[in-house]
């Protein structure tokens, strides 16, 4: 994937969800690190390891410009939240930044938009770099109600974060019908909904529209991520499954590579 005209670097990002010990996790950064190769310098690459394997993950990727980044965070500081963990935890870790409102937390943890717009504005002023994740369900598509959810979900998401601020923070397009079922959005409905998002991003600032990175997630896997990579709003990919082998996890670092 060239560079956009807009100068948005490619982004790659593994969301290994719950998986990897901290051993794993160990011999999978070794394994990364020895497969990027060039790639690696042309796109900005990170992984989501689960909280336990976060400090091994940071020790492991120290000084490589790979991007260490947790599943979740608390909006709060600290306070009687059992079982949450802090924006200044992660910071204090070396963790570059955070996931919010995957669609399985959604789902699962009843993460609301509103909750998540504290959680956004809470990561970037701690100096953490949020992902924040947005898609409609098979139902919502098939309704015609895909824009009105996207809307809804990025809006709110975003509402706290001043203007000036938004192109920090980083999008995922990741439609939940997509997500694990080896059935991904083809590239058209794809940059249809990414270049939405942007526009939506664009209702609040034309500039932060331009540099915001808005990645696309479901079922990429390396036989179709060079022609979702191939589409003018689809600045890279939030992967699930087939990040999980590094060596996989590589080819589509070198497929956003171009
Ligand atoms: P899969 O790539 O396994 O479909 O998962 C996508 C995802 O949920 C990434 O956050």
């Amino acid at each position: 994937m060239p560079e956009a005209p807009s100068g948005r670097r490619p982004y790659m990002v593994g969301n290994w969800k719950m998986h990897k010990t901290i051993v794993e996790a160990r011999a999978y950064v070794e394994e990364l690190l020895s497969s990027l190769g060039a790639a690696g310098g042309h796109v900005d690459v990170g992984v989501c390891p689960p909280y336990t394997a976060l400090a091994a993950a940071v020790d492991g990727f120290d000084g490589t410009g790979v991007r260490v980044f947790a599943q979740n965070m608390s909006a709060a500081r600290d306070g009687a939240e059992t079982g949450e963990v802090s924006a200044p935890m992660l910071l204090e870790l070396g963790v570059a930044g955070v996931v919010l409102g995957h669609s399985e937390r959604r789902r699962d943890q009843g993460e609301t938009d509103r909750a998540l717009g504290e959680k956004v504005l809470a990561a970037l002023d701690a100096g953490l770099e949020p992902i924040l994740c947005v898609g409609e369900t098979e139902q919502e598509r098939d309704g015609g109600e895909m824009q009105r959810r996207l809307r809804h979900q990025v809006q709110e998401g975003l509402d706290q974060v001043p203007p000036e601020r938004l192109g920090e923070v980083t999008i995922a397009y990741e439609p939940v019908w997509a997500i694990g079922t080896d059935r991904s959005a083809t590239p058209e409905q794809a940059q249809e909904a990414i270049a939405f998002v942007r526009a939506l991003v664009g209702d609040r600032s034309e500039e932060a529209a331009e540099r915001v990175r808005v990645l696309y997630g479901g079922s990429v896997k390396p036989d179709n991520a060079a022609d979702i990579f191939s589409q003018p709003d689809v600045d890279g990919a939030l992967v699930g499954g087939a990040s999980l082998e590094a060596a996989d996890f590589a080819e589509l670092v070198a497929a956003a590579a171009g």
